[in-house]
């Protein structure tokens, strides 16, 4: 890659990885992503952003030979996990006189999953300064962002912020043609998406990190995914909506079917939803895209999973939905299941027990025997009623 200057002394040496396509074997990644890192030299003593995927570690450092800069002095490390990590052996290798930068937690993480000798670190602390003569790095803590050792970093001088994970996005982008966000239009979905497949669960300490970093004045926003903003009241804005306790007249409808019968009852509910009023984002769990339903999660005030009775309880694919709506911890207030049964099973109990801990509301689920009949389509009219009551409680209908 060419020189890709930020600004006068500061480089872009991260990697595009347009073809990944899925990130920790679980979340889809239709936009690809990017690992980006930077180099900043200072009057005295030059410093690394963050690495890259090991998997991309030969591109990261031709693009730092392609600087021209041969000494590095200092590897700032904001994150444990992997895609940011796992080039620091080799380039603690390459650069010998280099030391990693991080916190105590991150220290802990590095020494026991990339196994970073104890002797190359340089531990700070929050709020903690680290000079490169004429540019000041400054250290501010922001845990659970989504790992308890997530820190971001402020170049005073310049005014950029270098966030890793926090508000970045999944989106890859090729360096030469431009660094930033051009049109918020077309990041607003990835950005999104990203917060809810790997922020929300966080979202009260979100709002925290979103108000202790409110106060810096931030000419450029520099995450480790994703293209960088000029300023950052636009993903900001976005964060504090999405972490918000705010649920929209929404209703998240995920069903697995397997003869046909759970799908008779999902169709018709989602009809009967609509009439109502309600929007609904119907997936089916056959082939649903996990990152659609996390976004929907960010939103709807009522999620309903739909389930045949399969071995005496719910589908698998109906309980990864549901552990789903438990891992991320979601700030929909209500919950219900509409499925069907052959002779009988617990799969009604076996849900209700896995979604118990979200904190909602589990309104009295659909059950059918077979196939639906009138009675059974009275009773998901009646689901519908009360799910619109409840929307009308909370004032958003
Ligand atoms: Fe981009 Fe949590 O790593």
């Amino acid at each position: 890659m060419q020189n890709i200057m930020l600004k006068e002394d500061i480089y872009y040496v991260g990697v595009n990885d347009s073809q990944r396509r899925l990130f920790d074997e679980l979340i889809p990644l239709p936009d690809g992503t990017t690992y980006n890192s930077y180099l900043i030299k200072g009057s005295n003593k030059t410093a690394l952003i963050d690495t890259v995927d090991p998997t991309k570690t030969a591109i990261l450092l031709k693009n730092l030979e392609n600087t021209g800069i041969n000494k590095i002095d200092y590897i700032i490390s904001h994150h444990g996990e992997q895609d940011h990590s796992g080039s620091i052996p080799a380039l603690l290798s390459a650069y010998p006189g280099a030391v990693v930068v991080t916190n105590e937690k991150c220290k802990a993480e590095l020494c026991s999953m990339p196994k970073i000798s104890q002797d190359r670190f340089t531990v700070i602390e929050d709020g903690g300064e680290l000079s490169l003569g004429n540019k000041t790095l400054k250290f501010i803590f922001t845990p659970w962002v989504h790992w308890p050792e997530t820190f971001v970093t402020y170049l005073v001088e310049d005014k950029i912020l270098f966030s890793c994970d926090f508000l970045g996005s999944h989106y890859a982008f090729d360096a030469k043609d431009g660094l930033f966000v051009e049109n918020t239009d077309t990041i607003y979905l990835p950005a999104k998406r990203y917060y809810a497949e790997i922020m929300s669960p966080f979202r009260t300490v979100i709002r925290k990190n979103l108000e202790k970093i409110s106060g810096i004045d931030v000419k450029i926003l520099a995450p480790s995914h994703g293209p960088l903003y000029r300023g950052m009241d636009f993903i900001t804005e976005c964060y504090s909506q999405w972490s918000s306790d705010s649920v929209k007249n929404m209703v998240l409808l995920a069903y697995v079917s397997m003869h046909g019968s759970t799908e008779v009852i999902a169709l018709y509910f989602e009809d009967a939803l609509k009439k109502r009023g309600i929007e609904v984002k119907l997936f089916n769990l056959g082939d649903a895209d996990i990152g659609e339903i996390a976004m929907a999660l960010t939103d709807a005030a009522t999620a309903v999973i739909g389930s045949p009775t399969v071995l005496a309880g719910p589908h698998p694919k109906a309980v990864f939905a549901a552990y789903l709506v438990k891992a991320l911890r979601p700030k929909t207030k209500y919950l219900s299941v509409v499925g069907s049964y052959g002779w009988g099973g617990k799969m009604v109990q076996q849900l209700a027990e896995m979604l118990g801990s979200v904190g909602a509301e589990i309104i009295e689920p659909v059950m059918v025997k077979g196939y639906p009949g009138d009675d059974d389509f009275a009773s998901l009219d009646a689901l519908a009623d009360k799910i619109l009551q409840k929307h009308k409680g909370l004032g958003l209908v």
